[in-house]
């Protein structure tokens, strides 16, 4: 049973081709039913366990079996029912799960135990969501349902918004969470952009909690000399950290010069224990500089992350032990605390 919302893919990576997503360590298929909405299925065929991903999408217009018996050559469509057909024996299945046609048979008619597991999915933040909520994907196979939760939600932000990703990182999603939280790291892996090896203390600085138990810094002081693609000189920064989920956090940035401030979303897809895709979501004051130099300037400081994500050992990380911290690492230890707490147990150890 895990209850919580993941991102699997960017809305406008679907297209009316099947895609083959994972989560949890689970093969799942996206693909656009009825009016683009997207359908969270396993993607594996129940007939011989073909991979459904491999399969296409149908569109077959339904005529009202009354006008269709009368056979008006002008009766209108009633509705469209989009299917998902297998590339095995092209079983067809519907938004809901329930195997429609069987080919071979063409005249029966599949029991509705004929079904592949389906699950909720949503739309937020220019993403598509899922959630493996097992009681709405049970191996009893029963019709999705909607789970307790909803992917994150997110304050008021400036309303120019880029995303970035997905970037596949060798490391569980918990550690590259920590990463996104961690300030101590920015003089060091950020060297000139971030921080500089000569302001590398950490101010203390206290975590509180929202009511769900989500850990907030309300105001942590950086010195930086390079905080965003438009900086032209080094200044101090105002941070604020919110926690939003086990695998998915908000930073926002405002210097103290007063010009325009950013806020950054960080959201991981857990593909498994010890890999997660990730997308970053900028939500940026700045109306001059470039599209194009906002996502280089992202980039580069993703970049310079990855390498020390991926050599950290083990790619889970521990809630029970096993490192040290220091006081500058209480945001850190406040988020293991966290997910100790929601029960999260995909990417840690
Ligand atoms: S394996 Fe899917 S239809 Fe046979
Ligand atoms: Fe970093």
């Amino acid at each position: 049973m895990n209850p919580f919302w993941y991102p699997l893919c960017a809305d406008e990576a679907l297209t009316d081709k099947p895609l083959a997503v994972q989560l949890l360590g689970q093969a799942l298929v996206l693909w656009r039913g009825a009016e683009s909405r997207p359908v969270l299925q396993q993607d594996r065929c129940p007939h011989r366990g073909a991979r459904l991903s491999l399969g296409h999408v149908q569109i077959h217009t339904q005529i009202h079996a009354q006008v269709h018996a009368q056979i008006q050559p002008d009766a209108q469509p009633q509705a469209q029912q989009h299917t998902l057909a297998c590339p095995y024996h092209g079983w067809r299945f519907n938004a809901e799960g329930r195997c429609v046609h069987i080919p071979a048979l063409p005249g029966f008619e599949p029991p509705a135990s004929h079904r592949v597991s389906t699950f909720p999915v949503a739309l937020a933040h220019g993403l598509i969501w899922g959630c493996v909520d097992t009681a709405a994907g049970t191996p009893a196979n029963t019709p999705a349902s909607t789970p307790e939760g909803a992917p994150p939600a997110l304050p008021t932000l400036p309303p120019r918004h880029l995303l970035f990703g997905p970037f596949d990182v060798a490391v569980s999603a918990p550690r590259v969470v920590e990463n996104f939280l961690d300030t101590a790291h920015f003089g060091f892996v950020h060297d000139g952009w971030l921080g500089t090896a000569s302001h590398a203390e950490v101010p203390a600085y206290p975590v509180s909690h929202t009511a769900d138990g989500r850990p907030v810094v309300a105001h942590y002081p950086a010195w930086q000399p390079r905080a965003t693609a438009s900086a032209a000189q080094g200044g101090w920064v105002s941070y604020r950290y919110e926690v939003l989920g086990p695998t998915s956090a908000l930073l926002s940035k405002q210097p103290d010069d007063g010009s325009p401030g950013d806020s950054f979303t960080l959201w991981c897809c857990p593909t498994d224990d010890e890999h997660c895709r990730v997308w970053m979501g900028q939500y940026t004051a700045d109306t001059t500089t470039s599209d194009e130099d906002l996502r280089t300037f992202q980039l580069a400081i993703f970049a310079q992350d990855t390498p020390v994500l991926e050599s950290q050992q083990p790619k889970r990380l521990p809630l029970s032990g096993g490192e040290l911290h220091c006081a500058a690492d209480r945001l850190s230890v406040a988020y293991r605390r966290y997910l100790l707490a929601a029960g999260v147990r995909c990417g840690v150890c």
